[in-house]
This record gives C-alpha cells, structure tokens and sequence, in this order.
C-alpha cells in the first residue's frame, strides 16, 4: 500500500510533550504540519521545543542550520481547529479523555473533508469507543507513538472494530515512509507493549515484595544476565510510578481483574507517598545531589579448587554456559544424566520453576544450587543462584567459586521459583502468546513491539523459540503449581506448541 504523499497536509492536535514530538517527525519526512493546542501559546510553545532540541544537533554538526530552517517553516502553529481543514492525516495527542476527544472527532468531522484519516495517539482508550459516535467510523484508527517520539521508532497503528484496514495500511506504509516501525494491532486494552511488558515490571516487583533479592540486585540481573538495557526499577523511577502505576491499573481493570495484571501494592506505596521516580527524587533509588545507588548484593570471592566441572546430559537452554567453563579452561568432562552440573560438593541445575527444596526432595538432587537464565551465558557478567534449605554452605561455596572461576558475579537469591531472568522471560512470552492467540497482533509484530518500543535484547517469542516452548511452558506450570495461582497459568498457545513442537517463527 502506498504511504501519504509529502504533499499531503498533518495536522497534529495537543502540542504537549507527544504532539510536538510528532509534529517533528511529520515535518522530517516533509510534510506541511499543523499544530493546534487549545492552551494559547502553547503550540508556538511545542515548536520552539522541537526548534531547541534540533538546534543542538546543528551546533553538534549533525544537522545543516538551513535543513533545521526549512523542517521548522513546514511547521505552522494554529489556534483554531477550522484551520486544519485541508489536512490528509489529523493525530491527535490530547488529554488522556474520553469524552474530550470524542467531542474532538466529532468537531473533526464536521470541519475536515470526508477523506480525511483521523488517528488518535491514545495509550488506553479503545479505538472502538472513539469511533462510536462518529458518521465515519471506519476512517478512525490508532497511531500510538512511544515517547520521545523523534526517537522511539514503534507506531502502533491500531485498529477498531469499524476501522478500513486499507486506511490502516496507508498509514503503516506512511509511518514506514517517517523512518518508523509500524505494528498493526487490534484494539485491546494496552495494545501490545503496554500489555506485553507488564510482567517486566511485576514479576521484579513481586520478587521484592517476597524478599528474594533487593532492587539494585534485581536491576543488575536484567542487565547482566537478561542483557535488559534498564533494570525495571531504575526504568520505573524514569517512567514515573504514578505514570506505570496508572498503565497497570488501567490494563488490569480493562481485563476484568485477570491477575496476570495485578497492580504491585509496593508501587502503591510509593506512589501515595509521592515518592515518583527521577522527576521527584526519590523513587526506589535517591535522585539527591551526593546520593550514591546501592550496588546490588554479590557473593563474596570464593576460593577455586582444581577438580573436574561434571555435565551429566544435556544442558539444554543452559549449554552456553558449558562453553564458558570449557572457554575458562576448566577440567570439564561429560557423561549420561539428567541435564545437571557437579562441582564440588554443589549439584547446579537450571531453574525449571520449582524451588530448590522442592526439587531437591522430588528429584532426589542432592546439596543442589539452581541458577538463573541468562540472555547469552558467554557474555553475561553475573548470574543468580539459589539453594535449598538442605543444601549445605559448602555447595553453595563450591558453585559460587565455579561461576566466579567463569568471570561470573554471583548473586544468592532467597528460594524463590524461577529466579529472575527465567521468571521473566516465562511471564513475557506468556503474555506475548495470549496477544498472538487473541489475535491482537502477528507473533512477528508483537517481537517488533517489544524491540522498537521498549528496547528488549529480543523479542520474546523468537527468545521462547531459541530456548524451546517446552521449557517456558515447563517454568510457568512449575510456577503455577509453586504459588497456586491463575496468574501464572501457561497461554494455550505455549501449551500447545510444546505439545507439538511448533515455534513462533519469528
Ligand atoms: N507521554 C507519553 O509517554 C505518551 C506516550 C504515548 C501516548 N501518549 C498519549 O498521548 C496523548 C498526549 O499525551 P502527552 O504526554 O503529550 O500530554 P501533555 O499533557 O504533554 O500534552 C497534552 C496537550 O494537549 C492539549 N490539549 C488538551 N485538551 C485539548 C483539546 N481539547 N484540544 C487541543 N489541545 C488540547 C494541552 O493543552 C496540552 O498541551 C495522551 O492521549 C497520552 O495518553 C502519551
């Protein structure tokens, strides 16, 4: 389908902070862009911002003064909505209202012409409900841009129950003409990031309200072992926890209460208190002048004896990190078994999801001490573990020295299932699938999302592909059984591919 051509007139409604960003990329790619804010001023406002930030690529030498002259005269402030009659594309980035936008729309399609393409930047408010009181439904669509817009490359173009998909694959091929990643989604609540990436946030969460490990730790797990750009607790204090607060409690009420979504009381907290993240300076870390951020706790140097690295079977998910130890030069010999490593005293296994004193018991596994996923083990810098009660302190010694021998900094988690990076990426991938199953988006949109729109090292179905189905829907039937709860209740799609062996293939 052929995007909107250059000539065709933007207009871009509400010159906050998203439509200013917006307004920009239109005007990059060439079109003549209005911007209208009902506030006086502020849309001369919104330009001087966009003038700003490009400025100092000029300074940098990054942008030609005359390219940043000519982008800035496409963009034209408005104050009256009658001004915009001529425009193609109108995106309005308003209020977070549902009857404000309505009213909106509605004023839209009286003043604009019928082929004009109304889209709407909302984040929570279906698209459908938008259309509802519209003479023209089908030319209603989502255009979810992700903050900073210039930046963020993923739009989600989203559509409702009335919406004219060839209208939609005009404005995919235009965002794709803007330098954007454009998804198609069907309108549900949170789309697909802001339904994908709840678990991000609430597994992490959970994992400190149960005492497992401290925010500093959890953060430095992502990052080294899940190979995460942010930790979910520096990137909630970055979001606002009044902001991410709000997204969960939305998606988990739109949802019925479905407790996959269930809001953190933790958060809560810190959201009465006002403590918000960076913007107040304080959050879960300080933000003060002179305050210095926790590191996350690490066990102490271990002594390494000289003994042979033991790989009984198969290590499946976990074979990279036999390949660190033989890349270590580590005495490493194979034989038959169940997929464990022996060191010392200590028995090390991957985590499946249960805990460690309860496998010990069931599997009859001996002083074993469960380690976490990590996104690629030959580069990680540090890795969770975490043992049985039974366990004895020598093993746990022995498996810290043999991870450290590695180059690996080892962090001891309370017993608590499927650790961080696993549990994380078991939650994600669920989520992910049901997104496929309901039909919300492609298995390959839904990886696109999670990459473009929030940075993830890989999307989380082409991740569950690599470590195989089996394995993920393995962790989250563990972890159901563990907590008794629906919320870890495995996606039909995961079941049934690890039934069939299918993949996502993306
Ligand atoms: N901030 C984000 O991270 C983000 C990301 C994606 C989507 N969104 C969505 O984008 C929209 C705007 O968010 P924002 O963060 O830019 O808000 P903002 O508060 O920074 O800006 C909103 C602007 O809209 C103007 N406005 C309000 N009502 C108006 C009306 N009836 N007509 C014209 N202008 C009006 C306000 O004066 C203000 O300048 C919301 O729907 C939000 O859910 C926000």
């Amino acid at each position: 389908m052929q995007a909107l051509n250059s000539s065709v007139k933007i207009a871009v409604i509400g010159a906050g902070a998203m439509g200013s960003g917006i307004a920009q990329v239109a005007a990059q790619a060439g079109h003549q862009v209005y911007l209208q804010d009902q506030q006086a001023g502020a849309a001369e406002k919104g330009k001087a911002g966009v003038a700003k930030v490009l400025q100092k690529r000029v300074d940098k030498g990054k942008m030609q003064q005359a390219d940043l002259d000519a982008l800035l005269s496409r963009i034209q402030p408005v104050d009256a909505l009658e001004e915009l009659a001529d425009a193609g594309l109108v995106i309005e980035a308003i209020i977070e209202n549902l009857d404000i936008k309505r009213q909106l729309f509605a004023n839209l399609e009286s003043i604009c012409g019928e082929e004009v393409i109304l889209a709407t930047n909302t984040s929570s408010i279906l698209v459908t409900s938008l259309g509802a009181q519209l003479k023209r439904p089908e030319r209603l669509l989502g255009m979810h841009f992700f903050n900073p817009a210039p930046l963020m490359a993923l739009v989600e173009v989203i559509l409702g129950l009335a919406t004219d998909k060839k209208l939609a694959e005009v404005v995919h091929a235009t965002a794709t003409a803007w330098g954007k990643k454009p998804v198609f989604a069907t309108s549900t609540p949170g789309f697909i990031v802001n339904r994908v990436a709840r678990p991000f946030y609430a597994e992490s969460l959970r994992l400190m309200q149960e005492q497992a490990a401290d925010p500093a730790t959890l953060d430095a797990l992502l990052r080294e072992a899940g190979s995460f750009r942010m930790g979910p607790f520096e990137l909630m204090d970055l979001i606002g926890h009044d902001v991410n607060y709000a997204v969960t409690e939305s998606v988990f009420s739109a949802y019925y209460g479905d407790f996959r979504f269930q809001p953190s009381l933790i958060q809560k907290a810190l959201v009465e208190a006002g403590r918000l993240g960076r913007k107040t300076g304080q959050g879960f870390y300080s933000y003060a002048e002179g305050a210095e951020r926790p590191t996350a706790a690490t066990q102490p140097q271990q002594s390494f004896t000289e003994q042979p690295v033991i790989i009984e079977g198969e290590l499946g998910a976990a074979s990279g990190l036999a390949e660190r130890f033989k890349q270590a030069g580590l005495n490493v010999i194979e034989r038959a078994g169940a997929g464990v490593l022996r060191y010392g005293e200590a028995t090390l296994a991957l985590t499946d999801g249960r805990m460690a004193g309860e496998r010990l018991v069931t599997d009859g596994l001996q002083d074993l001490v469960v380690f976490d996923l990590a996104k690629d083990y030959k580069n990680a810098t540090r890795l969770a573990i975490a043992a049985a009660k039974q366990t004895s302190t020598t093993a746990i010694n022995d498996a810290t020295a043999l991870l450290q021998k590695a180059g690996l900094a080892v962090s001891l988690l309370s017993d608590a299932p499927g650790l961080v990076v696993m549990r994380t990426l078991a939650m994600l991938a669920n989520e992910a699938a049901d997104a496929v199953l309901q039909g919300v988006a492609s298995a390959a949109d839904v990886d696109l999302a999670m990459c473009a729109g929030v940075n993830y090292p890989q999307g989380p179905l082409s991740w569950s592909d690599n470590l195989g189905q089996g394995v993920i829907w393995q962790v989250l039937t563990n972890l159901q059984a563990s907590y008794g709860e629906d919320r870890y209740r495995p996606s039909l799609l995961l079941r049934q591919y690890a039934f069939t062996g299918q993949s996502f293939s993306v």
